[in-house]
């Protein structure tokens, strides 16, 4: 049995160990909280379950991260800045709101920006995505890797969006972020930010007349209970990201350092795995619960946004969105 009898101070907590060992020793064990907005039914939950699951093993059990989903500890925003503040040790969000904290991940929300999830994820991996992991340093936050969200497309209560002329007039729920309010209003939306956790409700009582995600996230939302169309126009594929505060990390050990981060690549690996089957099995459950499941032709959307790729060219993410038009 825990007792708390340590510490602490923040997000990271050593616990004694008061009883549980033979040889009535006390353990010092290491306590991560990681807050997310997500179900505990969502692959990305899964993978960060795996990745708790991984640590304890390496750590032999010294290494603890104690998961709280469903936006328990708050929005993905209210979680960031408590990462920053070292009030928690870590959370996986989004990066269409770390966009206001770490402006250069704006270029990952551009709108058909990559080809393809084959050219996003070389990206990623490559030089210009661990860049984007390690930029947030100066705010307090350090990134340990994406997972895959996939792309993002629009949901809609009565009507379905087969081009961006059915956007008019529809107030559509967006993340709390730049690039995203901006491609609903190019696309000729209304946007409305909302938080994850409150967008049930918002579509319930239809605040707004929809919203966009990728299918898993539809559906362990229950937001197809309410919206009946989904038309994949694919506009985003804004990744998730595992952050830490730098502050927690710097009071891990060198070892404990790369326990963690060894854990979270190999959590990559099984995310990226159990991603493409939750996708389709997600469309699948979708379209079982009543959703009519719409493929328009994406071309009508990009042209509509390719001011944006324009305009963004002119900010201080020009550079990155030239080296990954470049990309191959
Ligand atoms: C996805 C993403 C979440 C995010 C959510 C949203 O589900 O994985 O991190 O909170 O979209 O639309 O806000």
């Amino acid at each position: 049995m825990l007792v708390g009898v340590g510490v602490a101070t923040s997000g990271f907590v050593l616990f004694e160990r008061a009883r549980g060992r033979d040889d009535g020793r006390a353990q010092r064990r290491l306590v991560l909280k990681l807050g997310h907005g997500l179900d505990t039914g969502h692959p990305v939950h899964e993978a960060m379950q795996f990745l708790a699951d991984r640590l304890a093993e390496k750590s032999a059990g010294g290494m603890v991260i104690e998961i709280f989903p469903n936006g328990q500890l708050g929005s993905e925003t209210e979680c960031i800045e408590q990462v920053q503040r070292g009030a928690l040790a870590m959370t996986k969000s989004s990066t269409a709101p770390l966009e206001g904290f770490v402006p250069e991940m704006a270029v990952v929300g551009i709108p058909y920006l990559f080809r393809d999830g084959e050219h996003l994820w070389r990206v990623l991996e490559g030089p210009i995505g661990r860049g984007l992991l390690r930029a947030g340093e100066g705010q307090g936050l350090r990134g340990l890797c994406y997972y895959d969200a996939g792309s993002r497309s629009f949901y809609t209560i009565d009507r379905p969006v087969l081009s961006p002329d059915d956007l008019s007039g529809l107030k559509i729920r967006v993340q709390p972020s730049r690039t995203a309010l901006e491609t609903v209003e190019a696309l000729g939306g209304s946007p409305t930010p909302i938080p994850f956790g409150e967008l049930y409700t918002a579509l319930a009582q239809r605040l707004v007349d929809g919203a966009e995600n990728n299918p898993p996230s539809v559906l362990t939302s229950r937001h197809a209970e309410v919206c009946k169309h989904y038309a994949l126009d694919e506009h985003s594929a804004v990744p998730d990201v595992l952050l830490i505060g730098t502050r927690a990390w710097e009071a891990l050990s060198p070892i404990q350092r790369r326990w963690l981060q060894e854990a979270a690549d190999e959590s990559v690996a099984y995310q990226r795995e159990l991603w493409a089957r939750a996708t389709a099995e997600a469309l699948a459950e979708i379209e079982r619960q009543g959703v009519t499941i719409h493929r328009p032709d994406r071309s009508l959307f990009a042209s509509r946004v390719e001011p944006m790729h324009r305009e963004y060219l002119g900010t201080a993410v020009g550079d990155l969105i030239e080296q990954i038009k470049q990309a191959e």
